[in-house]
């Protein structure tokens, strides 16, 4: 399985930004990725375009959206379809991101028909999932996943074209932008959980989903943590934004 190293830039960037990150990326990996490796960057909306234009031309980089609107078009004030997401060339998008769980207070049942949407429409989905520290420290780690899992892939269409665009970003929400990645063990024991429940929703093909770790990924904890058994890539936020830095995660 080819492991995704993901930058997740978030809501930073202007368009320049965005375009001179992505070039100076390129300078720095362009020949030395390694064969089973993907490099997706999710920029703003705004930064689609632009950054679709700087790698576009080079195969194992991938363009993907932060979020989208359940719908083709529409009276949706504000929000974008998968449909325009494929237009600008975004093969990938995210859903669940805990900042749109618990900051823009994303239902389960909203991420559900997002995830079973932007799979009908073609797009590869990372559907995100995460506790917060509380429910860690309470032990409630299984019964969180388990049930983000179960109610967010509650619609989603077994079919073997289907399931191959589904990936599982787990992000324990008390890692995330605090420098506080969790340990090696907790990855490991969070990721066996995620195939488990997996396999046990979808079946024996969800052997091949991807799952990517996120939380304060770092060029110098990526290595440790991208060997871990069933850790097929990574999600960064704050590391991403600097070209030399996410150069070094892609390159680990
Ligand atoms: P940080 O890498 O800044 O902790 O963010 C992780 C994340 O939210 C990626 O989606």
């Amino acid at each position: 399985m080819k492991k995704i190293m993901a930058a997740n830039w978030k809501m930073y960037k202007t368009q320049q930004e965005a375009k001179d990150t992505a070039k100076k990326l390129l300078e720095l990996i362009d020949g030395k990725v390694k064969e089973d490796r993907e490099v997706l960057i999710c920029p703003p909306f705004t930064s689609l375009s632009v950054v679709a234009d700087v790698i576009n031309r080079y195969q194992y980089m991938k363009l993907g959206a932060q979020n989208f609107y359940p719908a083709i078009e529409g009276a949706y004030t504000g929000e974008i379809s998968p449909k325009m997401l494929i237009d600008v060339g975004c093969e990938y998008a995210l859903v669940g991101h805990s900042e749109r769980r618990h900051i823009l207070n994303e239902s389960p049942e909203f991420l559900a028909q997002k995830v079973e949407f932007g799979l009908e429409m073609g797009l590869k989905i990372i559907y995100c999932i995460g506790e917060k520290l509380d429910q860690r420290k309470a032990g409630k780690v299984e019964q969180v996943l388990t049930d983000q899992l179960e109610k967010g892939l509650a619609k989603v269409s077994k079919e073997k074209d289907i399931v191959s665009r589904l990936a599982i970003a787990y992000e324990p929400v008390w890692a995330i932008g605090t420098g506080e990645v969790a340990g090696e063990k907790e990855i490991y024991e969070a990721h066996t959980l995620v195939r488990e429940k997996l396999i046990e929703f979808i079946g024996g093909q969800a052997k091949d989903i991807p799952i990517l770790y996120g939380g304060s990924v770092k060029p110098d904890n990526v290595k440790s943590i991208i060997n871990i058994d069933n850790v097929d890539g990574v999600l960064v936020g704050g590391a991403s934004l600097d070209a030399n830095s996410f150069s070094q995660i892609v390159l680990a």
